[in-house]
């Protein structure tokens, strides 16, 4: 099976077993690499957990949201993710030059009474390649003009100015998918050359109503124990919007980054050893 003709899939493994066996933890890592995501069922709803799992496939990236983040709705929220507003597909942090890896978001509580408020997960590389195929001009615009990501808040908590100029779409050494970036909410204006102002809009909202309109969305409840794990360069990411219909329901997950760099060094050792063939890529990153 290759990156590209998978249908929406979502494999598991157990936090038990990945906290013993060498050869679950590489499972959920083959996972990872093979689909671009993984949940981890039963791990202790206690805070920090998160990291605990982190820590047997790499380092946490710490970011302007810390070490660990929390979701969770709070007065006066600092940032849209600690409301109960929905998230569009999107990826983080784009706007670093080195834009985490692979995040974990842990359920830690979702309380009957909350409505709402479904995970969601598409896989983009399909899409894409649907798009190469059928579309290649647009694809070629997308792999070539760069949007601008930025977060320039000077007033917030903390205060961010943060640029980024790239392509939508990464191509590796022999022209396949290897990163994509796409986060709507953190575009910035345009900066490019006025002949290549309307080939990018053309194909911009071309692959956005792809995205949108796509029947491989994943969509569903993490619940209370359950983390997902997932390629923050290639799975967009979001959530629908919740409300509490009992005075005080919570909905409450923390999270993190991993950079991807040590995982992709414990992949290949672990491949190794319990891997048939060597792979073709990790994660990001084609070893052809
Ligand atoms: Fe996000």
């Amino acid at each position: 099976m290759t990156r590209s003709d998978q249908e929406g899939h979502l494999p598991e493994v157990d936090y038990g077993e990945v906290m013993d066996y060498g050869e679950v933890l590489w499972r959920w890592l083959w996972n990872l690499n093979e689909y671009g995501m993984c949940l981890v069922n039963n791990v202790p709803t206690l805070p920090g957990s998160v990291i605990k799992v982190c820590k047997r496939i790499g380092r946490i990236q710490e970011t302007l949201y810390g070490k660990v983040f929390e979701l969770l709705v709070k007065d006066n929220p600092a940032t849209i993710a600690n409301t109960g507003e929905g998230l569009p597909l999107h990826m983080d942090l784009l706007y670093y030059k080195s834009p985490p890896g692979l995040s974990l978001l842990h359920c830690l509580r979702y309380d009957d009474s909350v409505i709402g408020g479904e995970s969601l997960l598409l896989d983009c590389y399909p899409i894409l390649e649907d798009l190469k195929n059928n579309y290649p001009e647009q694809f070629h615009t997308l792999t070539r003009v760069p949007a601008t990501f930025q977060s320039i808040h000077h007033t917030g908590v903390p205060p961010t100015h943060f640029i980024r100029r790239v392509p939508h779409v990464v191509l590796g050494h022999h022209e396949e998918i290897v990163a994509v970036n796409w986060c709507p909410i953190a575009e910035g204006a345009l900066q490019v050359s006025p002949v290549d102002v309307e080939p990018y809009y053309q194909a911009y909202l071309l692959l956005a109503k792809l995205f949108n309109t796509s029947e491989r969305l994943l969509k569903f409840r993490l619940l209370p124990g359950q983390l997902i794990s997932f390629n923050n360069r290639r799975i967009l990411h979001g959530r629908n919007s919740f409300h509490s219909k009992e005075r005080g329901g919570v909905r409450h997950f923390e999270g993190l980054f991993i950079n991807v760099d040590e995982s992709n060094s414990q992949f290949h050792l672990l491949n190794n050893k319990f891997g048939s063939e060597p792979p073709k890529y990790v994660f990001n990153h084609s070893v052809f």
